[in-house]
């Protein structure tokens, strides 16, 4: 039994997971998914308006999500607006690097869902889900990075007193070769960058760590560099000798655990040790 933590900024809460990732809600839906459920996060809401004194923007927000729902199977990443002024909507969605068309439109499919039933009143949204990320404001969130507001989980379990200096020292490392090269590497797709690196945890001996990090695509490298390190920063703050952590981010992304969490559907993943085996 391990321990989810969740950051919201002013909250935290804590709430009893049985394994890894296992509280965060499985979607499963159409019955061609049910090789691949989804994984429902975290969604996120802010700036609330008077639907009656905007209608517009609502209509609006419809329109943009039908429309990258069905660019999704497509493309792993798009930006796309609707409607002019104050009724202008800008959104953009992002599936991680590692996963199949089929399951990004599907979870466009269900984050597009997710925004519209719990987030009707607001301006400005995000979903999370392991396998995407779809937000949409009034402002423009185009080649723009932005770091906050971020979340954060990790385990609660730490690594044995013993081990943590050499799972510090492992962890740092392999989590500042992942930052330069999803910021600067010749990733597939761009912006997304695997690898793992052994280590003692204590529990076992010698065990593995897996990292994945993951910019949006419109942003610069140093400022997906500027956006990982913040969350390199924040596991640090708040995760410090977890077995594992999740910082997410409107602009960045960063997981790294003590077990394997990545798919290996299609491409599949680019495995790139740090360190020795
Ligand atoms: C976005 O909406 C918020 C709240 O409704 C408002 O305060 C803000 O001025 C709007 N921003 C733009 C660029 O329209
Ligand atoms: C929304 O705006 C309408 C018309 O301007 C007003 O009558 C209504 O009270 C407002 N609703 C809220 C919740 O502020
Ligand atoms: C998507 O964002 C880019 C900036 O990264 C912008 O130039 C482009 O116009 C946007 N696409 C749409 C359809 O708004
Ligand atoms: C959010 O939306 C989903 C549908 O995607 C719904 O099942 C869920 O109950 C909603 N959550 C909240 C907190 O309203
Ligand atoms: C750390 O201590 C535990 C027992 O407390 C032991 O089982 C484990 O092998 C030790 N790990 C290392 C890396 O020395
Ligand atoms: C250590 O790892 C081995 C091989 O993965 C496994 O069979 C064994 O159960 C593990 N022992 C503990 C204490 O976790």
């Amino acid at each position: 039994m391990s321990i989810l933590l969740h950051h919201s900024q002013t909250t935290s809460l804590i709430i009893l997971l049985s394994s890894f990732f296992s509280l965060l809600k499985f979607v499963s839906c159409d019955s061609n998914s049910q090789n691949h459920p989804l994984h429902y996060i975290h969604h996120y809401c802010s700036q609330e308006y008077n639907l009656t004194d905007n209608p517009g923007f609502h209509d609006n927000v419809d329109i943009l999500l039908s429309d990258l729902t069905s660019k999704s199977s497509g493309s792993s990443f798009y930006n796309s607006t609707a409607g002019d002024d104050h009724e202008k909507v800008y959104a953009l969605y992002l599936c991680r690097g590692d996963i199949s068309s089929q399951v990004c439109h599907n979870c466009i499919d269900h984050a597009a869902q997710t925004l519209r039933e719990n987030c009707t009143d607001f301006q400005d949204t995000t979903a999370y889900y392991e396998e995407c990320m779809l937000r949409y404001s009034n402002h423009s969130i185009f080649a723009t990075e932005q770091e906050l507001p971020f979340r954060f989980w990790c385990s609660v379990k730490k690594v044995s007193d013993n081990a943590t200096s050499d799972f510090n020292q492992r962890l740092t490392k392999l989590m500042g070769w992942l930052v330069d090269n999803a910021a600067f590497g010749n990733t597939t797709p761009i912006h997304f960058s695997t690898g793992e690196a052994n280590t003692k945890t204590g529990d076992n001996g010698t065990s593995w760590l897996y990292g994945l990090m993951q910019c949006t695509p419109d942003i610069t490298g140093s400022d997906c560099q500027k956006c990982l390190k913040a969350a390199i920063g924040s596991y640090q703050e708040f995760c410090a000798e977890r077995m594992w952590a999740m910082i997410l981010a409107p602009s960045c992304q960063l997981r790294y655990n003590t077990s394997p969490f990545m798919k290996t559907e299609k491409p599949a993943m680019p495995k790139s040790s740090t360190d020795g085996k």
